[in-house]
């Protein structure tokens, strides 16, 4: 089976990655595909909607020091199509330890090694070092989720740098699928000002996701926004998101 793997990237912290990653990987659970969820950022919070982090046996870390394959450390979560690899704060250990050449590919021989999933979703840390760097030579494909605002189009040129010399010298396959606008507050300055600065740099899903508190709230309940608040606008805009990512794979 062809696996779709799905870096959720950008190096500035606050900007939906979190978010997206968790609702796109239940997302495509629901819709029936076999999903792996996998948190390379060392905050763990990813890994905190499934489990407690400081009571993992096994996390990303074992993968990335040699320890475990993959497959030993993955969770099953109560959604047959969903598993999960966790992370825990010493996955930021991996970053100062490891500056072999390997160090940019354990992702990558990590992900061939598993068979019978149909998309992994790789949510990233809040910088462009190792570990996302990790995601991104892993990745088919990239997704970028960032706010309409001016402190997150500054960073936009460097995200773009360092994709492009990752499809240079390390993945010339990576396509990038585009930027997702999240915690949209006003949909004419995002058309007026944020839109024409963002689609220099990088493609733009049409759909968009609004500002609302029931994201922050799914998060404090460990769960989906599709399970904690199915009526939300949330959850139809990240409904919607999909369906556009999945047209946008076909093409
Ligand atoms: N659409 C949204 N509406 C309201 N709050 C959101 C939305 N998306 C994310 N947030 C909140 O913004 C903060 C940052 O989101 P997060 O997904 O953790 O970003 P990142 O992983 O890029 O740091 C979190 O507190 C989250 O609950
Ligand atoms: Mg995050």
């Amino acid at each position: 089976m062809k696996i779709t793997a799905i870096a959720v990237a950008n190096q500035k912290g606050g900007e939906g990655k979190t978010t997206t990653a968790i609702n796109l990987a239940y997302g495509l659970a629901r819709r029936k595909h076999m999903t792996l969820l996998v948190d390379l950022d060392p905050q763990a919070n990813t890994t905190g909607i499934f489990a407690h982090p400081d009571q993992l046996e096994k996390s990303l870390y074992d993968v990335f020091v040699g320890r475990a394959r993959l497959s030993e450390i993955l969770l099953q979560t109560p959604d047959p199509m969903l598993k999960v690899a966790p992370a825990r704060i010493s996955l930021a250990e991996f970053e100062a330890l490891h500056n072999n050449v390997d160090a940019p590919f354990v992702m990558r021989d990590a992900i061939q090694t598993l068979s019978g999933f149909e998309f992994i979703v790789m949510d990233s840390p809040p910088s462009l070092a190792l570990l996302t760097i990790n995601a991104l030579a892993a990745a088919t494909h990239v997704i970028i989720p960032t706010q309409p605002e001016k402190f997150s189009i500054d960073g936009m040129k460097a995200l773009q740098a360092t994709i492009n010399s990752i499809k240079n010298r390390i993945n010339p396959n990576l396509q990038i699928l585009g930027a997702l606008i999240t915690q949209m507050k006003s949909k004419t300055v995002l058309t007026k000002t944020i839109l024409p600065v963002i689609s220099q740099f990088f493609p733009v899903f049409d759909q968009t996701v609004s500002d609302g508190v029931a994201v922050g709230e799914s998060h404090l309940a460990r769960k989906s926004i599709y399970e904690y608040a199915p009526d939300s606008k949330q959850a139809k805009e990240y409904t919607d998101f999909i369906t556009e990512m999945l047209r946008e794979l076909k093409k």
